[in-house]
């Protein structure tokens, strides 16, 4: 078991890894309710629970407000806890409806997801969908502790589990070639969940994103969006496939994407996207479009690309590994990326 402390701001926060952290829920003091997703179960007491279904849809307003209202009858005040136990959108909502109530109340979360420990659970960052437009009403909100329950990895799927590693991946590629080299040489006990292992790569990418997250809390330095590779055309592949593509999945083939597409224009060293396609094929993650499975509507992904966040004017910026662990940041304007997406697309 790993326990980390990290100061955001003026946020304490503390991420305890391991089998069996979660039992440091029920030594939390004062009243706490759980938002739980669907397929998790929590054998502690609370003073009252809120179950939100899995997927995009369940980011929505009415999810905030029926949280809110049990918060309130449940008589929770500043010093007491919302325990969000589940992947990413159970995190989003709780995170959302912590963040406003009374100005913000204590937010644990306890990623079940490997998505979830290693990326949305940490971080601070919290939105829901509103009236069609993807996390346009979010918060900054840090929670104070972070709890990665491995045990709950033992009942993933095993496509999921690894859709998940996409995002440690990421990491290894952009920040860490020692992760990259682990992720490597690790394989066949990554792949068959031994959870020493997965230890390792959780607590090595708790360290590269609150590393991050400490330089650039808010996104607005320029530096946050390294953990955005592979998002752009990820986003783009979600959006075009009316998000059936899992995010991982997505993710997988928009580093790959992207990658090519930073080569193509003379902005990383050659190589690198042999590397990057080396280790995702490893791990048996999509590295093309054709191999998702699903239909990806051009129009639409490529319209998706419009809205990416990182668009400045007519420019988007890119984050994109010069070599593996490394990384730089460069502007394309939209015009050429859509051109060089298409061949992505195809
Ligand atoms: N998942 C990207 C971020 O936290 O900034």
């Amino acid at each position: 078991m790993r326990e980390i402390a990290y100061k955001i701001g003026q946020r304490e926060i503390k991420i305890v890894i391991g089998v069996k952290s979660s039992a440091l829920v029920d030594q939390l003091k004062g009243r706490k309710i759980l938002i739980r997703s669907k397929r998790v179960e929590m054998p502690f007491d609370f003073d009252a629970e809120y179950v939100v279904d899995d997927g995009e849809g369940a980011k929505n307003l009415e999810n905030v407000l029926e949280i809110i209202r049990i918060m309130k009858s449940a008589g929770l005040g500043r010093s007491d806890f919302v325990v969000a136990v589940g992947g990413g959108t159970v995190m989003d909502v709780a995170g959302f409806a912590a963040s406003i109530y009374m100005r913000g109340v204590g937010l644990v979360n306890v990623p079940t997801t490997i998505l979830g420990m290693v990326d949305a659970g940490m971080g601070g960052k919290n939105a829901i969908n509103f009236e069609g437009v993807k996390n346009l009403l979010g918060t900054f909100y840090q929670p104070g502790l972070i709890i990665d329950e491995l045990n709950f990895l033992s009942t993933l799927p095993q496509d999921e589990y690894i859709t998940g590693l996409a995002e440690v991946i990421k990491y290894g590629i952009t920040l860490d070639k020692d992760l990259y080299d682990y992720m490597s040489s690790n394989f066949e006990s990554l792949k068959s969940r031994d959870l020493a292992k997965v230890e390792e790569i959780v607590y090595r990418s708790t360290e590269n994103k609150m590393k991050i997250v400490g330089e650039d809390e808010l996104d607005n330095k320029g530096i946050r969006i390294v953990l955005n590779y592979g998002h752009t055309v990820g986003h783009a592949l979600e959006a075009g496939s009316n998000f059936s593509i899992p995010h991982g999945k997505a993710v997988s083939v928009g580093m790959v994407c992207e990658s090519k597409v930073a080569e193509e224009l003379g902005a990383v060293e050659e190589g690198v996207v042999e590397d990057v396609l080396w280790l995702l094929q490893l791990y048996g993650l999509p590295i093309s479009v054709d191999q998702l499975k699903v239909k990806v509507d051009r129009h639409i992904a490529l319209n998706a690309l419009v809205g990416d966040k990182k668009r400045v004017g007519g420019e988007i910026l890119m984050p994109v590994p010069v070599r593996i662990g490394e990384w730089t940041k460069f502007k394309v304007p939209l015009e050429t990326l859509q051109g060089l997406v298409v061949q992505c697309l195809e």
